[in-house]
């Protein structure tokens, strides 16, 4: 019998049974307290110590300015209350977006993220008080292997060639792996970006090393040749070198955040963080030197994820009730997977020190989740508490928390993967389910459409 199980808990103290069956390493607390906390990130403060994970909707107008969803999604996040907001993948060049709708800064449209965040930023202080000021992080990234930039379909960037992955990401065995001149043109770039983001009105920008887009899969480049593969110091090569462009770009008032993978699930040469022999065991040895260089260069907020989304293990990035289309359910309980994330989170922050890190794992846990990242933050095993999957279906949980003490499980994410069903069907996404006046008709037209092309 499969050890997985769809989420089916009542109360804290059911929910409390299966984890000590399981033996997962998962507090619960009822004293929600932590969450309301003021969080220091450098030079700024957040009014608590929820954030908004980056969830991208693969919606942007076609030049990277935000249309009416994107709107609607950020407002949706600000009035919701957390105290950071932790706005989605950006494209630092065009060639790098995932989707040809991915979001992208540019000076042209400059004005319209301004006026954007102009806007979400008075949303969040009209519903949560003149003093409520959220912290606002832009992630930049370019998604390398993932590079879709026009209908027409994949046109990946890749550091490396790798047996598993190359036939999906639509690489062919013949083609060249990224040039070195071509990596080192991107600090420049991403310094274009962050100077950008800080005139349009964010607190900083993350560099995005994570889920196996460029940045992520050249930590685990083993067998690329030259300045960016083999060694630790050359796998992180690049990472430090746009770190250090960005922070001479912006200057030194201006957040730098890092939201990376620990551990890829992805057998070595090809994977970070996992033992040579066991794909499956993770490594802290290599994740835990990346930490230390980040925080040397200056990064003054993390985020640990893990896992590649595109892959066949999505429950190490997110755990799920239901699997999306042609995905295997796992044979691994949930709460393992979330138990899994958040060892990571606790070991990135005890490794980090005064440094922030946001954890995540917690929208599978429903309305049990602030339970959980309460006694995180009581423990020091987090700075924050992050809502993915969470944020798009119940955008106003945090002030639900935060002042009834509570989330409505009828409004929780009910893990069904549709979100990611609708990327994967290359359409504009959010939550079905709990958002179907405009969800539910996308989803539909979009399954209609794959169904064709499959
Ligand atoms: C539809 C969708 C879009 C996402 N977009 C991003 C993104 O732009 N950047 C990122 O780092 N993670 C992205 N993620 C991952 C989430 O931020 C988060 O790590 C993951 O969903 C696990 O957290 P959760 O259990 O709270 O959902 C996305 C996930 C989903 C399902
Ligand atoms: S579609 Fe909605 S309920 Fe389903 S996983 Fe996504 S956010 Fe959660």
């Amino acid at each position: 019998m499969s050890a997985h199980e769809k989420f089916n808990f009542q109360t804290l103290s059911g929910l409390r049974g299966k984890i000590e069956a399981l033996a997962a390493d998962i507090r619960l607390q009822e004293d929600l307290s932590p969450l309301g906390a003021r969080v220091r990130v450098g030079g700024k403060e957040t009014p608590n110590a929820i954030a908004v994970l980056p969830m991208e909707g693969c919606d942007s107008l076609p030049d990277g300015s935000p249309s009416e969803l994107v709107e609607r999604r950020y407002t949706r996040f600000a009035s919701g209350g957390a105290g950071l907001l932790w706005w989605e993948a950006c494209a630092v060049v065009p060639e790098g977006r995932a989707n040809e709708l991915q979001m992208m800064l540019t000076r042209e449209n400059l004005p319209k993220f301004a006026a954007l965040l102009a806007r979400t930023n008075a949303a969040a202080a009209e519903q949560n008080g003149a003093d409520h000021h959220p912290v606002n992080i832009l992630q930049l990234t370019h998604s390398g292997r993932y590079s879709r930039p026009a209908e027409s379909g994949p046109r990946p960037i890749f550091p490396q060639h790798d047996p598993i992955l190359d036939a999906r990401s639509g690489v062919g065995p013949d083609d060249p792996p990224v040039s070195d001149a071509y990596l080192e043109s991107l600090p420049e770039r991403y310094a274009n970006s962050a100077v950008l983001a800080r005139e349009a009105g964010f607190d900083g920008v993350d560099l995005k090393c994570c889920h196996r887009y460029l940045l992520s899969e050249l930590l685990a480049s083993h067998t690329r040749e030259g300045r960016y593969g083999g060694s630790f110091e050359n796998r992180t090569r690049l990472l430090v070198e746009i770190l250090r462009a960005v922070r001479d770009a912006a200057g030194p008032d201006f957040l730098i955040a890092c939201r990376f993978n620990v551990f890829d699930a992805h057998p070595y040469p090809y994977g970070f963080g996992c033992d040579r022999d066991d794909l499956w065991q993770f490594d802290q040895k290599e994740p835990l030197r990346l930490v230390r260089l980040l925080c040397e260069n200056g990064a003054a907020l993390l985020s640990n994820s893990a896992g590649n989304p595109y892959y066949i293990y999505p429950q190490v990035t997110r755990p799920f009730d239901v699997s999306s289309t042609g995905i295997p359910t796992p044979d691994e309980h949930p709460l393992t997977s979330v138990a899994r994330l958040f060892s990571f989170t606790r070991l990135i922050q005890k490794e980090a020190g005064p440094v922030p890190v946001v954890g995540n794992g917690y929208t599978w846990l429903r309305q049990f989740a602030p339970n959980a990242g309460a006694a995180n933050l009581a423990d020091g095993a987090c700075r924050f508490v992050g809502f993915g999957r969470s944020s798009f279906a119940y955008p106003g949980a945090p002030r639900d928390i935060l002042q009834k003490g509570r989330m409505s499980p009828e409004k929780c994410c009910i893990t069904c993967s549709k979100c990611t069903q609708i990327m994967r069907d290359h359409g504009r996404t959010g939550c079905v389910p709990r958002d179907g006046e405009i969800y539910a008709k996308l989803y539909q037209t979009y399954r209609e459409a794959a169904a064709l092309r499959e």
